[in-house]
């Protein structure tokens, strides 16, 4: 008898049919992101479920998970919606999808920061609305990328082809992390072993970490006024990161002139006072969004599930 996947959301055609060619498989036909209490009925009719980053994994719904759950695949790089240590505990083994998603997530790093610099929500809205009148000198002038000092905050995969990408714009590139990484894998970035020393040292400075404890809300009043009066503050990792009132006062203020966010503290949606005002560019947590990148996720998430299925370790074994 084959395993059983219970695919929790409906991922791009061609990776459902390769699941589907190696595995008994239950998909979710309403693509409602299932809550803790139909995660656990689920649980009792799979072996294996393959989820997104919108499905809560508690350790209060690890508790309750029946015991023939073997394996949690992720069709995400990040994890901060599943309790590792508690699916540890219950022996459940669980995976992500590292690597295949960071050319993708680092676009749109970069389109948040052009985005934001150069106005691009306020330009396109002009012209859909007929607004755009006349050409002029003084029309929507922007923050020049090319050559500023860029801080990424997190150089693992997506910050260091981040950085590579900001080098094509000459960008000067800064980065803070939990330790120094191989200066062959970002020549001549600044390294700052602290997130203060970093702020006080760019101009424009993009979140590229995961969210831990450590991490939650490290913008927030008082790191943001660490940044210098008219920087630009980009956020494709998660929301998080963020204490977004703050980043809407420092907003409202100038103290940041312009933000670029894809990730948000509730999703979907987003925190509405963003929408209101137009020094933000905004998308919908497009990171990893690309027909590639998508499909290379879910081969990625098939693999880690058919080696565990052949009594092999997942490349991507987190627990
Ligand atoms: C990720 O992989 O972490 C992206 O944010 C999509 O979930």
């Amino acid at each position: 008898m084959r395993p059983v996947v219970w695919i929790t959301r409906q991922l791009v055609a061609p990776v459902m049919e390769a699941v589907a060619a190696e595995f008994d498989v239950i998909t979710n036909e309403t693509d409602v992101v299932m809550d803790g209490d139909t995660l656990v009925a689920a649980s009792h009719a799979c072996d294996a479920m393959l989820i997104c980053h919108s499905e809560l994994i508690t350790a209060e719904v690890v508790a309750r998970l029946s015991p023939r759950l073997k394996i949690i695949a992720n069709y995400s790089v990040g994890v901060d919606h599943v309790d590792l240590a508690a699916c540890q505990a219950r022996g459940i083994v669980v995976t992500n999808t590292p690597d295949v998603l960071s050319d993708a997530t680092a676009e749109i790093s970069m389109l948040l920061l052009l985005g934001a610099a150069r106005r691009a929500y306020e330009g396109d809205r002009m012209v859909r609305q007929g607004l755009w009148t006349t050409w002029g000198p003084t029309l929507m002038n922007g923050i020049q990328v090319t050559g500023k000092r860029l801080g990424i905050v997190g150089m693992g995969r997506v910050g260091q082809v981040l950085a590579k990408r900001a080098r094509g714009f000459e960008m000067e590139i800064h980065y803070h992390n939990r330790r120094p990484v191989d200066d062959a894998l970002v020549p001549g970035a600044v390294y700052h072993p602290t997130l203060q020393s970093l702020m006080q040292s760019v101009e424009m400075l993009s979140l590229n970490c995961p969210a831990t404890p450590e991490t939650e809300r490290m913008m927030n009043a008082e790191s943001l006024h660490w940044l210098p009066r008219g920087a630009v503050l980009v956020n494709a990792a998660r929301g998080r990161l963020v204490d977004e009132d703050a980043l809407i006062a420092a907003l409202r203020s100038g103290h940041i002139a312009a933000a670029g966010l894809d990730c948000f503290v509730t999703e979907p949606g987003g925190n509405p006072a963003f929408a209101a005002l137009d020094n933000v560019f905004l998308l919908p947590h497009l990171g990893s969004s690309t027909h590639e990148t998508r499909f290379a996720m879910g081969q990625r998430a098939l693999a880690n599930l058919t080696a565990y299925f052949q009594g092999e370790p997942p490349r991507d074994r987190l627990v």
